[in-house]
């Protein structure tokens, strides 16, 4: 007779190539997955950032930075917060130096440089404008995360800073610096001023972020952690595609960074990272259910989607760029004029800065 430990072993030798058969499906795919103490580290400084808010009272609009009467004045005036995403070196820093040059206390610069590589940090009003930042990779969760961090850190670092406007290493700006203030702030102050007589509200600035519904992809994108595991966060109906570079108004800021229930479903890893954007659904699907009529639906950033290749835009070189691409990208359907473009190769510093002065930011 055979004894029990021998059948046993045998048992198990057996059973091996049905592990190899089944096992890859009950572990998680193999991808940058965010880890316990880099999700705690963020929480921390989430927390932090709404603490900060609250105190201070930067919920909405303009609130944090006192009353409406007081925006004349320079030291209250409403700040613009640029927040650049990077894993590369700043190669346009010399073009938005020129954009920001002599709009001091009008704007803030923060920097979220993937630290698994190697950046020189550019000088000027880029100094000392780096966040603490962990690496991020594409087709993956750690995208939102690092556009969340830039958030809560323009959050507490300036009450003032009220909308937050996220651009890419290969983003430059269409027009002129103060044409983007005034793009932003002017109509909505003169929209608020003349809509009430009676109580002095306070301006409810819009968000300007594209969020569609009706993509052919959105299913597949729907499904790329595996069916029914974004239920009941968020089901399909509610599920919403749009850019990924967006300008938020300071209380959507503060919306996405006090986010807990859709993270938890947007921050599982995917299976397919051929539909794998989570970075693409996150915002627009957060403030599609949160608050879908104080968002524009549509982008302040120009991007040409024609020909696209491995789901990267048209990314335009140096024999492309002239005064008529400008004047072009800057054309839209909306109400505002483009205010940024992208994505552009590194190249095409020289000409963009020929045509600076010229063309850019002359309107
Ligand atoms: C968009 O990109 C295509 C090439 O992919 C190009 O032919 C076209 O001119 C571009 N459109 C604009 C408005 O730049
Ligand atoms: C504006 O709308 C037209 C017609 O739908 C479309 O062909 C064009 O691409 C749109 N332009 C921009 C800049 O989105």
């Amino acid at each position: 007779m055979f004894n029990t430990p021998f059948v046993l072993s045998f048992a198990l030798l057996l059973s091996c190539p049905l592990l190899f058969v089944f096992v890859p499906r009950f572990l998680p795919p193999k991808h940058v997955e965010i880890s316990l103490p880099d999700e705690l580290d963020d929480l921390a400084l989430f927390r932090r950032a709404n603490l900060a808010a609250v105190h201070r009272g930067g919920g909405g609009g303009v609130r944090g930075v006192g009353s409406v009467s007081h925006l004349g004045t320079i030291s209250s005036r409403p700040k613009i917060a640029f927040l650049f995403l990077t894993n590369t070196d700043l190669h346009f820093a010399p073009l938005w130096e020129k954009f920001f040059a002599g709009n001091e206390g009008l704007y803030n610069i923060y920097v979220h440089a993937d630290p698994s590589v190697e950046i020189t940090p550019p000088g000027g009003v880029f100094q000392g404008r780096f966040i603490s930042a962990k690496k991020t990779e594409r087709s993956s969760p750690t995208l939102i995360s690092a556009g969340r961090r830039l958030l809560a850190a323009a959050i507490l670092d300036d009450s003032l800073n009220s909308y937050f406007a996220l651009v890419s290493q290969h983003c430059i700006p269409l027009h002129s610096f103060a044409f983007v203030y005034t793009s932003l702030f002017a109509p909505q102050l003169a929209e608020s001023s003349s809509s009430s007589s009676s109580s002095p509200r306070l301006p409810m600035f819009r968000s300007f972020i594209e969020i569609l519904s009706d993509e052919p992809q959105l299913w597949d994108r729907y499904v790329a952690r595996g069916e029914d595991v974004m239920l009941p966060e968020v089901p399909f109906e509610r599920f919403r595609v749009g850019s990924q570079f967006f300008v938020l108004a300071r209380r959507h800021a503060l919306m996405v960074i006090r986010d807990r229930r859709l993270w938890r479903k947007f921050r599982l890893p995917c299976f397919d990272k051929d539909t794998c954007y989570p970075e693409e659904h996150y915002f627009p699907t957060l403030l599609s259910m949160e608050d879908p009529d104080g968002c524009t639906h549509y982008t302040l950033t120009r991007v040409n989607w024609t020909g696209s290749v491995g789901g990267h835009p048209h990314t335009y070189h140096p024999p492309e760029i002239s005064p008529e691409l400008i004047h072009t990208l800057r054309q839209s359907n909306s109400t505002y004029s483009f205010l940024f473009a992208r994505k552009f190769s590194f190249d095409c510093l020289k000409p963009l800065l020929e045509l600076a002065d010229r063309v850019i930011f002359k309107d």
